[in-house]
């Protein structure tokens, strides 16, 4: 595609950036769709961050996402939140919508939409968190909204698990349950499992953050590493027989939602972007 004087520009604001695959995913969508623009990654430092956002106001861009560590510290600085982000105190997505900057969040969301294309009677799930970090928070409050059964939360460090479950619990309907779990003998009371820690990921590709073995038979597992494809986890819970969700398929759907929001994209045509991007990252890391 030419870059002229029209071509738009969106971006990603995070520290560092470097490794991010946003870049990847939003040039595909501009290239297949025909949309003349370009994303590219801006190594944001802290002390800047508020210049950077006044700046894309005043260079007039219409979309970026915002990635660790700014999530939450960029909420004071829009002007409108949506409730979902809201609730969830994060953001990944902006939109210069009637001149102001709306946040939005597009991870949790997305989670449960692909977790809806994987197992359709989601509100019947009782599901396991392991990790009580930034992410662990953001998939149980999207989780929680989503109307799922049950949550429990267990950490390598208990005392942040049962922190976690405190701060959630307010979010909670009234049939639906929040606890922390202490020992992996627990584990097996649920139908559901997502690892939310960054355990597994590049470069300390052998660990796992917990035991295997101590999963219910066929419960589905989900890890939101992505770097490898095929985390050790993953690896070894196909291996007992449990049907597994990538990393890479959340990190997609997220892009993809921040998409619609950004240039209106059809269902059907994000099916197929959706589809082709799998394809390729799973050619490139076999
Ligand atoms: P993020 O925002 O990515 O969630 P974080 O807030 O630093 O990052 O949280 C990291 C999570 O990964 C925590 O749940 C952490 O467990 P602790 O609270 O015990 O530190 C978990 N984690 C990190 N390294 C781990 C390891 N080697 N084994 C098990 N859990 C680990």
């Amino acid at each position: 595609m030419m870059i002229d004087s029209t071509t738009k520009l969106y971006g990603l604001l995070g520290y560092p950036v470097a490794g991010s695959r946003s870049p990847w995913i939003h040039n595909h969508v501009f290239k297949t769709c025909g949309i003349p623009a370009v994303y590219l990654a801006f190594p944001v430092e802290p002390e800047v961050l508020e210049s950077a956002v006044t700046g894309l106001k005043a260079l007039g861009i219409r979309g970026v996402n915002v990635t660790i560590p700014y999530k939450s510290s960029i909420i004071p600085m829009l002007e409108k939140v949506d409730p979902m982000a809201k609730a969830l105190g994060a953001v990944n997505t902006l939109l210069w919508e009637e001149g102001s900057w709306v946040g939005y969040n597009t991870d949790g969301t997305g989670l449960l939409s692909v977790l809806k294309s994987h197992i359709p009677t989601l509100e019947h799930q009782r599901v396991l968190i392991l990790g009580a970090g930034g992410a662990a928070r953001g998939i149980c409050g999207a989780l929680i909204q989503g109307g799922i059964r049950s949550l429990g939360v267990w950490n390598r460090t208990p005392d942040k698990a049962e922190l976690l479950v405190q701060d959630i619990r307010p979010l909670t309907a009234e049939n639906q349950g929040i606890t922390p779990v202490i020992g992996e003998g627990d584990f097996k009371d649920f139908d559901l499992v997502i690892n939310t820690t960054s355990v597994g990921m590049e470069p300390e590709t052998d660990a796992v953050p917990a035991r295997v073995s101590s999963f219910k038979a066929g419960a589905v597992v989900c890890d939101i590493v992505y770097k490898p494809h095929q985390t050790r986890f993953l690896q070894e819970v196909a291996a007992e027989g449990h049907p597994v969700i990538h990393g890479i398929e959340m990190l997609i759907e997220q892009a993809l939602l921040a998409q619609k929001l950004w240039n209106n994209l059809d269902d059907e045509i994000l099916a197929s972007i959706r589809s082709a991007l799998v394809a390729e990252f799973e050619a490139l890391n076999k």
